[in-house]
């Protein structure tokens, strides 16, 4: 499939790491920002705790901050619950939605991360949709049956490169060091398009941005980040230190 002009995206998943003495490495990430304009774009997502800080932080300059869920209600009586509203009024401009780890550990369901996203839309936030297999399941040989239904399940109809964006993560590469082969990452990544473009259509398909997440670091950015279809990375671990965030941002600029 033609590759459109598909501007790659390095996006930072702290998870629940981060307290205010942190902000320094957030801040050497926004001063480095300047630098890869153009290039590439660059996304922090913090905890909430630190969503109003960094997005003030960032302003003027190019990372997009974002939370790391939301609730798909505007308001109410959700005790814990951060809506989208909440993140786009705290400054936030995106949101990670179905991570692995908020499908294991809240029981997240499909058709309740495709109603987060729609209302990541409602806000106006840019909406990372998680999908990906475990390791059994890859051993099955499931891996295309689950993210294919992940994908039907999860994205809304009206999903739209501009305010979509999906990230293949295997279940069994987050947070171990291991990785899929370029090979794997190619195929899932062109099944994942293809499945778009079944849904959405040729051209829409074309412009959706397509990251890898998973064990990804300085090390090996540079060739996940060059495979077929890869549009970028959704880093966790490694987008903790300003150094190695940007050395990878570095190696899809
Ligand atoms: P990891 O996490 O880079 O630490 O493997 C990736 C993710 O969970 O998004």
């Amino acid at each position: 499939m033609a590759n459109v002009a598909r501007k790659k995206l390095i996006a930072g998943n702290w998870k629940m790491n981060g307290l205010a003495a942190s902000a320094p490495e957030f801040v050497r990430i926004v001063g480095a920002s300047h630098g890869l304009k153009g290039k590439v774009d660059l996304a922090v997502f913090p905890p909430f705790t630190l969503l109003t800080s960094f997005a003030t932080a960032s302003r003027g300059a190019g990372v997009l901050v974002g939370g790391q869920d939301c609730h798909d209600k505007p308001s109410g009586a959700h005790t814990g619950d951060v809506s989208a509203e909440m993140i786009a009024d705290a400054g936030g401009q995106g949101v990670i939605l179905g991570h692995s780890e908020r499908r294991a550990d809240h029981g997240e369901t499909d058709a309740e991360i495709r109603a987060k996203a729609e209302a990541a839309r409602r806000a106006g936030l840019v909406a990372i949709v998680c999908v990906g297999e475990t390791e059994a399941e890859r051993k099955a040989g499931k891996e295309r049956d689950i993210v294919g239904g992940q994908l039907a399940g999860s994205l809304p109809d009206d999903a739209a490169p501009a305010h979509v964006v999906v990230a293949y993560e295997p279940v069994w590469a987050i947070g171990t060091g291991l990785t899929p082969t370029l090979d794997q990452v190619a195929e899932m990544h062109g099944f994942i398009r293809a499945e778009l473009a079944s849904r959405f259509g040729e051209a829409a398909a074309a412009e959706f941005r397509v990251l890898y997440g998973g064990s990804v670091k300085p090390g090996n950015a540079a060739e996940i980040l060059a495979a077929v279809d890869v549009d970028g990375a959704l880093v966790g671990g490694a987008s903790l230190k300003a150094e190695d965030f940007l050395a990878i941002a570095n190696a899809a600029g």
